[in-house]
């Protein structure tokens, strides 16, 4: 029988930057994103160049009406979407919006509430526009606090009858390991500081409280959160030396959950800081702005991570943007990434037994080659059961925790349509349950095919999760 509490929000997940394209329609300006063409795996272009799929993505932008409608197919209750910041503002530094983008995301939510879809909005999923990186160094300058939330002023009013639930930042704590992908950072990482990076970093951190306060002010019931990229640690042995490493590398995530959940740096702030020679600058109007706490606690899961203080023995495991040791006791996906379905549940314990604050699971899912096989109408058909494994046994954990006793309110799954993936700008690593006709070198129809996740998926949404293979 289900767990699932009667009206949990299913839905998927996806973000402008990877699935919009029309980069510099209707007054849109660039953002960091049209000059990464190989994501974080290659150097920043000029300027927008064609090889950078992100360009196109998947032409949401003109077919947003056919993609929802297919989302309401699988009985969405939810669909967590990013808006561009730059079609608001195209530089970052204009005074007054451009309608054509405000307008634009009305449609999106239009769309969605014609089909009873409650949209979850990130307010800045990797996109800062490139003007701000260029001129300011992007988050590295403080001056982005304000820019941001004038730009998630002007938003948050305009659809303040529209969208209750914001989140902040996505994935906040990828901003220390990634500078560009997460602070749209172009100076390279490895010519940036400890303090610079943490530095980005508490400025978004004092732009998420800024923000949560502002949006408290403008609609009183709306619902803030966060999202921190998540991955338990382990520790390779029960050496302590291993034990109390993978905790130390735990504490570097959690920090981040724990500014948005208690308004403050955590307890083991001023070891962190001493150990990486961290110095950044705090002020008593952030300290201030860093009080407004969030209403909930959204992250993404994508696999654990396996750690020892001494690495040299061991094979090393891929993964997204954070590598960690080969684990023994998990499977691996194409793109050797560590497929852990018990990490999920763990997670979910782990941040309720500290915050005891609802929590939403906003992206999970595993990029994977598909083969469409053509039929004789020349219709395709994608047989994804490595997929529906997948979510299959995630979906199962999330159950588990909420037996354990967990508030979890909603599940989106990442890229529930296929889209341009973050890290390596590629469309053949393919999340979605919808396939999407576009291929590396940019061809392709771009027409939309139900994948048989689609119809699991569809099931599992309608039986609220009884479906689920057990
Ligand atoms: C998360 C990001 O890190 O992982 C998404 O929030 C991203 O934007 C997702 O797409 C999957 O990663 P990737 O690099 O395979 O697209």
């Amino acid at each position: 029988m289900s767990q699932f509490p009667k009206g949990f929000l299913w839905g998927g997940a996806t973000a402008a930057n990877q699935l919009e394209g029309a980069y510099n329609e209707d007054g849109k300006g660039l953002s960091v994103q049209d000059i990464m063409p190989k994501g974080v795996m290659g150097k920043v272009s000029d300027g927008p160049v064609e090889e950078n799929l992100k360009l196109k993505g998947i032409d949401f932008y003109h077919r947003y009406e056919e993609d929802i409608k297919l989302f309401a197919e699988m009985g969405f209750k939810v669909y967590r979407m990013s808006i561009a910041w730059t079609r608001i503002f195209p530089t970052g530094e204009e005074t007054e919006p451009n309608e054509a983008g405000l307008a634009f995301y009305d449609k999106v939510f239009d769309t969605c509430k014609k089909y009873g879809i409650m949209p979850l909005v990130t307010l800045s999923h990797y996109e800062p526009p490139l003007n701000l990186s260029e001129k300011y160094g992007a988050w590295l300058d403080r001056r982005m606090i304000d820019f941001f939330a004038k730009y998630a002023e002007v938003v948050m009013n305009r659809y303040k009858n529209k969208v209750t639930h914001w989140i902040t930042f996505n994935e906040i704590n990828v901003t220390v390991f990634s500078p560009l992908l997460g602070g749209g950072i172009l100076t390279p990482k490895e010519e940036l500081t400890m303090s610079q990076k943490y530095q980005a970093a508490h400025h978004q951190l004092v732009a998420s409280g800024l923000v949560t306060k502002l949006a408290r002010k403008i609609n009183p019931a709306f619902k803030i959160g966060c999202m921190v990229a998540s991955q338990p640690r382990y520790a390779m042995t029960c050496n302590p030396d291993d034990i109390l490493y993978a905790m130390e590398q735990q504490q570097e995530t959690t920090f981040f959950v724990h500014v948005h959940a208690t308004g403050k740096y955590p307890y083991y702030t001023k070891r962190l800081f001493n150990e990486e020679n961290i110095e950044i600058e705090i002020t008593q109007e952030d300290r201030e702005h860093l009080s407004h706490t969030v209403d909930y606690i959204t992250f993404s899961y994508y696999n654990s991570r396996t750690m020892a203080k001494d690495p040299s023995p061991y094979q090393t495991a891929a993964g997204n943007i954070y590598r960690g040791l080969k684990n023994p006791y998990v499977q691996y996906s194409d793109w050797n990434y560590p497929i852990d379905p018990q990490g999920l549940r763990y997670m979910l314990n782990f941040y309720y037994e500290r915050y005891q604050l609802p929590l939403f699971v906003a992206e999970n899912g595993m990029g994977s080659y598909d083969t469409p096989i053509k039929n004789e109408d020349g219709s395709l058909t994608i047989n994804d059961d490595y997929r529906i494994d997948f979510f299959n046994d995630h979906i199962l954990q999330i159950e588990k925790a909420i037996e354990d006793g967990v508030d979890v309110f909603g599940y989106t799954a990442w890229g529930c349509i296929d889209l341009v993936s973050a890290a390596s700008a590629q469309i053949d690593k393919r999340y979605g349950m919808i396939y999407v006709d576009r291929q590396p070198d940019g061809s392709g129809t771009l027409k939309r095919t139900r994948k048989k996740s689609f119809f699991w998926y569809k099931e599992l949404i309608e039986s609220n999760g009884a479906s689920l293979k057990r």
